[in-house]
Order: structure tokens, then C-alpha cells, then sequence
């Protein structure tokens, strides 16, 4: 048994069981001269220094470490990326910057499917080695737990491929890695008009696989105008939570096609993007339990109006916020840049930015019970900022104000 004492902290932390909404979302738990007791890896108490020197646990303490005032916040929940690929795609960045639409570069065969050649023609040795990289970046910019999607493979073989890769990232670095299979990520080309036959296929072959494996948490469509229909997500996802398998759903990115209210109605554990939701969406949502997550570096990178974040609060909707790190819509694996995106942007408040990061993202992919708040119980993964208050992470703009990164107690980057 090990017990670590972290004293001298500004801790900062969003608290409770369900996802935080409405006012909620704006609440957190601060201890401004703050002290947490860890034992084994998980938060035993924490309180004000005062009133931890008092517990028990502090006399069997084996390691003592001052934090010197800094603020401590919970590490960031990244809930939705697409970080295991092959290759950059640089040359279709250029593309975008001189007026190529992101849909029109997939219609042609570039985009998503570009990186799905990519995908297959490279080892998984290579995609490892890859996705390792951005994973420890990510790490560092304060990500301790990250949802990765397959859907560059689209095809069993390649999928399985991803989805391996994907599970070797969780037990070679330090991150927890919660795993997504994500076929309907787009149609393949030798599957071009004939999209209803590709779901045949995953509904055949890839979903029982991935399944037999065991090596999926959650189910992820791509429900936009030329990719895959409301009608398509929703056979897909019924058949995926046949499985076992937690739904998720890419609502609403470039169009409006009702997958807001789709998520709702399937009760998706959460909605992504959401650029165009439509008010009847967003009020699906709050009528729901499905988190919106929401992804302003996407918003961003496409030069898009922002998700409504403002109304999706006041509705009562929980926000969680993602990287969407890919090489195509969103080539980011740092929170803390969506994080200022977030309050400067799209004008939430820096505690409900901190809840979204981390609490609520938690529960966008079934964590919320182990991580996302420094409450005991929980998982002891932490970040120490250079800074008095998570302020300092919108306020420090384009550098990461993250000083060091503890996972389950122990400082990994
Ligand atoms: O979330 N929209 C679909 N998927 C990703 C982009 C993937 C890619 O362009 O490679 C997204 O934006
Ligand atoms: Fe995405």
C-alpha cells in the first residue's frame, strides 16, 4: 500500500454523479489552500490542508509532495478523436485554405478515404508507432484519458487492424484508452452508391467481429448528407447495442440531419459536433440523458460557425469538449486550446469549461464513476497549472500552461 500526501494546492474540481447541466455545469468545488491524500492510485480524501493533516492516513504516508500553491484541476477527459492514423494530410489543408469544402474533398475520393488507404497499406507496427507519438503529446498537453475511433480501416481486416492499435495504446503509455469502433466512419470506394451494402457488411461481418474480440467499448456513425442517413445510423447502432455496445453518434457536423434527436432517441450516451443542431435537436437533447460533445478546434480548423454551446447549456443539455484530433477536420491533441476556444470563442465560462474538460467528458464515454473530478473514490489523475486558477488555460493562449500530469498518483509527464 502507498500513500502520497499532495499539500499546498489550489484545487479546483467539478463534483457529483451525473453530468453536470444548466447551472451545474458552472459549479465547482474549490479548496484554495487544498490538500488530497492518494492511496494505491485513487483519492482517499481530499479537503483543506487543515482538515487533511487531521486524518488518520497521514501519519502512514510514504511520500509527501508540495505543490507550491499551484492550481490543481482533474486531467483532461479527451472523448472523441480519431488519433490512430497513418498519414498527415497537409496537402488537403492547402486545398481547404484555397476554398476546397471538406465534404467535396471526401465526394472525391480524398478526406476520411484518403486516410483509409493510408491505413491499410501501412503495418500495424507503423500506425502504432504513429498514434504512440500524438498519445504522448497528448499526454503532456494534460490528456489522461482519451477515446480513440477506428474507421480509417473500413474493412474487418483494417478495422481490427486500428482497433489493436488502439488497445496497445492504453497498455503501452500511461493514458486510459477507450476504444470505438467506428466502420461507419465512411463509405469505402468499392462500396461508392452503394452505401446500403456496406451497412449490410458491418451489420454481417465487422460488427460480429469487433464484438467476438471484445475490443470496442462504444459504436460511432457518421450521420451527415452523403455519408450516412438517419435511417443508416440507426441500423448500425441498433445492431451495435445488440453487442453490448455503448452508442455514439457525429450529429449535425456540416448539416442538419436530425442526429441530434436520433442520439437522443437511442439514447446515445453522446452527441458529437453538433455545428448545425437545430433548436429541436438541442431541446432532444435536454430532454435526454446524452452528453453533446463538442469540438471548437473543428469549428476552427473548417472555418465553421461554432456549435451553440450557450443555448445547449442554458436548455439544460451537459457539454462536454474533445480535441477530435484527425488529420483532416482537426489536427489538434491539445485540450487546452479547445479549452480557450471554449470560453473565448463560444463563451462559456471557465468552470463550465473545466466541467466539459473533464467531468462531463468523463461521462461521454461511460467513465464518469473513475474519473473526471478529484473526489474520493476516483482515480487519482491530476494536472498541476502554472497558474492561480484554471483561468490560466484560456488565458495563456498557444502554449500549454499544464506543468505536470499525474495518472493514478503517479507524475507522468
Ligand atoms: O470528426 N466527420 C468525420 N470525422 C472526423 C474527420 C475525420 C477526417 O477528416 O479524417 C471529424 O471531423
Ligand atoms: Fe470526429
Amino acid at each position: 500500500m502507498i500513500i502520497k500526501f499532495f499539500r499546498n494546492a489550489r484545487i479546483y474540481t467539478p463534483e457529483g454523479k451525473p453530468p453536470s447541466r444548466g447551472a451545474d455545469q458552472g459549479t465547482l468545488r474549490i479548496f484554495k489552500r487544498g490538500a488530497m491524500l492518494v492511496q494505491d492510485g485513487n483519492i482517499e480524501a481530499v479537503g483543506t490542508e487543515e482538515e487533511l493533516l487531521a486524518n488518520a492516513l497521514v501519519k502512514k504516508v510514504d511520500e509527501e509532495i508540495d505543490c507550491e500553491g499551484c492550481c490543481l484541476v482533474p486531467g483532461f477527459v479527451d472523448p472523441h478523436t480519431h488519433m490512430c492514423f497513418a498519414a498527415r494530410r497537409e496537402e488537403e489543408f492547402s486545398m481547404r485554405l484555397a476554398g476546397a469544402a471538406y465534404l467535396d474533398i471526401l465526394k472525391k475520393g480524398g478526406g476520411i478515404l484518403s486516410s483509409v488507404r493510408h491505413v491499410r497499406g501501412a503495418s500495424e507496427q507503423e500506425i502504432f508507432e504513429r498514434t504512440r507519438t500524438l498519445a504522448l503529446s497528448a499526454l503532456s498537453f494534460g490528456t489522461t484519458t482519451v477515446e480513440m475511433k477506428s474507421g480509417y480501416g473500413l474493412d474487418t481486416e483494417s478495422e481490427l487492424k486500428m482497433l489493436s492499435v488502439i488497445r496497445r495504446i492504453g497498455r503501452e503509455t500511461p493514458l486510459r484508452v477507450v476504444p470505438t469502433f467506428m466502420g461507419a466512419h465512411a463509405i469505402p470506394e468499392v462500396f461508392k452508391g452503394n452505401g446500403d451494402g456496406y451497412v449490410d457488411l458491418m451489420i454481417g461481418e465487422m460488427l460480429p467481429a469487433v464484438a467476438e474480440q471484445g475490443v470496442a467499448r462504444f459504436c460511432d456513425v457518421f450521420c451527415e448528407e452523403g455519408v450516412f442517413s438517419p435511417e443508416q445510423t440507426r441500423k448500425v447502432l441498433v445492431e451495435a447495442r445488440k453487442y453490448g455496445l455503448g452508442l455514439k453518434i457525429h450529429a449535425d457536423e456540416v448539416h442538419d440531419t436530425g442526429g441530434a434527436a436520433l442520439a437522443a432517441e437511442l439514447g446515445a450516451v453522446s452527441a458529437e459536433h453538433l455545428l448545425a443542431a437545430s433548436d429541436e435537436g438541442i431541446e432532444a437533447l435536454a430532454a435526454s440523458g446524452t452528453v453533446a460533445v463538442l469540438l471548437p478546434a473543428t469549428a476552427y480548423s473548417l472555418r465553421k460557425p461554432y456549435a451553440r454551446a450557450r443555448t445547449m447549456i442554458e436548455k439544460g443539455v451537459p457539454v462536454a469538449l474533445a480535441t477530435d484530433c484527425n488529420p483532416g477536420s482537426s489536427f489538434t491533441e491539445s485540450m487546452p486550446f479547445v479549452f480557450g476556444l471554449a470560453v473565448l470563442v463560444m463563451g462559456l465560462t471557465v468552470e463550465e469549461a473545466l466541467v466539459a474538460t473533464t467531468k462531463n467528458s468523463a461521462h461521454a464515454i461511460g467513465l464518469g464513476a473513475e474519473c473526471g473530478t478529484i473526489e474520493p473514490g476516483k482515480n487519482a489523475d491530476f494536472l498541476l497549472l502554472d497558474g492561480e486558477t484554471p483561468a490560466v488555460l484560456a488565458y495563456h493562449a498557444g502554449v500549454s500552461p499544464v506543468k505536470s500530469v499525474f495518472k493514478k498518483g503517479e507524475r507522468v509527464a
